[in-house]
């Protein structure tokens, strides 16, 4: 798999597979997430909430495959290694762009299922269309109960699934308890949440556009890094 990611690249002269295929499906996901902003903005709930679940879910698997067939080389291979420009360059310009970048993939890939969950507790069908309720949105103490345990049960069965794995290293346990741990304080924050937008309609309108801010920032930074990787300081 390490191989074929490895082949020429089909956009720039200097870059490959792995990188070309990344680039092209951040732009169709961004796309896409844009397109399902543009549909809420014309009050088409029904279409928005279809095309959002596609697209996300769609992006998750996608990071999965990629993250599994990388197996946590893609800094090696997008840090230090690939990129042929001066070391001030490297150290003021690109580092800064590159970790911008993965902090707002992770905000990005973590905001995404919240949303995905938020906005149908947020919203009601009638007659077919789906419509946000003007209304408090509360989380049952329950129910925050059971979200725990689905999280930690679901992070059980990767463990559980790794550890039968004999390739396995060190860094992906670490790995896939941070992605678990962070997924465990989103659904914590969601009491501050509360707090600060009790209404779920308000709630949703305002993480919803900050969540299409950062998949819009992160398709402009992850152009600048392949820009700076594969066009503007390729290494020869
Ligand atoms: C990643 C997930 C999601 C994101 C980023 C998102 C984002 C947004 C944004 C930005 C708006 C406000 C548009 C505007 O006025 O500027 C909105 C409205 C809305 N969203 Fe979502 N949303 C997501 C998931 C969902 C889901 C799963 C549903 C399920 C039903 C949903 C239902 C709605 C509805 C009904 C509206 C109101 C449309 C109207 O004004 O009539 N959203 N969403």
């Amino acid at each position: 798999m390490k191989d074929f990611l490895a082949q020429p690249g089909f956009l720039a002269q200097a870059s490959n597979f792995g990188a070309d295929l990344s680039y092209s499906l951040a732009l169709v996901f961004t796309g896409l997430f844009l397109y399902a902003w543009y549909l809420a903005k014309k009050s088409e709930g029904s279409k928005h909430r279809q095309l959002v679940i596609i697209s996300m879910s769609t992006m998750i698997l996608y990071f999965c495959a990629y993250y599994y067939a990388r197996q946590l080389g893609v800094l090696s291979l997008e840090g230090k290694e690939g990129f042929g420009g001066p070391d001030e360059i490297y150290e003021s310009v690109f580092k800064p762009i590159l970790t911008t970048h993965l902090i707002l993939v992770t905000l990005g890939l973590l905001i995404a299922p919240y949303l995905i969950v938020q906005g149908a507790r947020a919203s009601k069908k009638i007659e077919g269309q789906y419509f946000l309720k003007d209304e408090d949105q509360k989380m049952q103490p329950n129910t925050f109960k059971r979200v725990m345990l689905i999280i930690f049960g679901l992070w059980a069965v990767i463990q559980i699934v790794n550890l039968t794995r004999s390739n396995i290293s060190t860094a992906s346990h670490i790995a896939w308890a941070l992605i678990f741990s962070s997924v465990a304080l989103i659904a914590s924050l969601e009491k501050l949440v509360e707090k600060m937008l009790p209404n779920g309609a308000k709630r949703h309108r305002v993480l919803g556009r900050g969540a299409m801010i950062i998949y819009a920032l992160t398709l402009a930074s992850s152009t600048l890094t392949y820009l700076m990787l594969y066009v503007i300081y390729p290494k020869v």
